[in-house]
């Protein structure tokens, strides 16, 4: 594997799971969190699901410890200045984004590729202000991340040929089935995905299913795992109207990308999903109470 150290800023749920997978399969891992209690959190997380793999005889009790050990955190961006690969995963701010690159640019070496894990903005925005777009993709994964077997390798303008082949075989080596995408509006799976999340929402609002109805025709009609407005939930209420409300102001005349109403009065009462306990469902932890 060309890519031997990984640098993962960002340890909430989605840097938490990419910094647990790019470990398991073998490399070095520093994560970059600064807010001392998500690093904390996002490290108990890891630490959960690998002995949870192991309860269930996916990952050796040796191989845990070992994953483990190839952990290293800190605070300072300067320690990420030696990584092969370095993956953005803060919060989808695109702000603070750009400037997390412009910063990364300056410290990692020159060789190092960049990486972007977010689900709503533009790669070849954060590719400019990096100053290495050809050396800069996107890697969007997803939740929960050590079990979904799916990476999406987002291809722009101006990166080179050989970072997307670096990128695609980084997936594969951590586990992951690599798809090429384009630098659009929700790359492939969001694109397809959240217009049905929505579509499910305004079929509730407008009373022509109920909840359980919607969901149990997906899971049993098409085989999801779980039904558009369960998965909703999971995947939060707020994340998914922020994701849509960007696209709406950027393409206003677009009408899947319309936020439906009850969508962002529930997220206005802090109905947020799994995360707050309450959403379409109530929640008990990680699963439907
Ligand atoms: N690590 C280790 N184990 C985990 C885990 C993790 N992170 N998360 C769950 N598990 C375990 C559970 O604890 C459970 O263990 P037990 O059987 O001992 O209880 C086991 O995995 C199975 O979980 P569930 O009982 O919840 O049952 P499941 O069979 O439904 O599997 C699932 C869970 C894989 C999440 C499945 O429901 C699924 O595939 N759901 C769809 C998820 C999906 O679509 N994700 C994409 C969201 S979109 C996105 O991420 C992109 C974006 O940008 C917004």
């Amino acid at each position: 594997m060309a890519i031997q150290k990984v640098g993962v800023v960002g340890c909430g749920l989605m840097g938490s799971g990419i910094a647990q997978v790019s470990a398991a399969a073998g490399s070095q891992v520093v994560v970059c969190e600064l807010a001392t209690e998500v690093l904390e959190k996002g490290f108990a997380r890891i630490e959960g699901s690998l002995r949870k793999l192991v309860s269930k005889e996916k990952l050796t009790a040796t191989q845990c410890e070992e994953t483990l050990a190839r952990f290293s955190k800190t605070q300072k961006l300067e320690d990420l200045a030696d990584c092969d690969l370095v993956i953005e995963a803060i919060t989808e701010n695109l702000e603070a984004k750009k400037s997390l690159f412009a910063s990364l640019g300056g410290i990692c070496k020159p060789e190092a590729i960049f990486a972007s894990n977010t689900s709503s903005f533009p790669i070849e925005e954060m590719a400019t202000a990096s100053g290495r777009p050809e050396r800069f993709v996107g890697l969007h994964f997803f939740n929960p991340v050590p079990l979904m077997k799916l990476v999406e390798v987002i291809r722009h303008e101006g990166v080179s040929s050989e970072v997307i082949e670096e990128a695609r075989a980084f997936g594969k080596a951590v586990g992951k089935v690599a798809i090429l995408a384009p630098d659009t509006p929700g790359f492939v799976v969001n694109r397809l995905l959240v217009p049905l999340l929505l579509e499910a929402v305004r079929m509730v609002e407008r009373g022509d299913a109920t909840v359980e109805d919607v969901d149990t025709g997906m899971t049993l009609g098409c085989g999801h795992p779980m039904g558009p407005i369960t998965l909703l939930d999971y995947v939060g209420l707020d994340t998914t109207l922020f994701i849509v409300e960007g696209w709406h102001a950027r393409y206003p005349d677009n009408p899947l990308f319309e936020p439906p109403a009850v969508l962002r009065s529930m997220v206005k009462d802090g109905k947020l999903g799994r995360k707050s306990g309450q959403g379409f469902y109530r929640w008990d932890g990680d699963k439907r109470a």
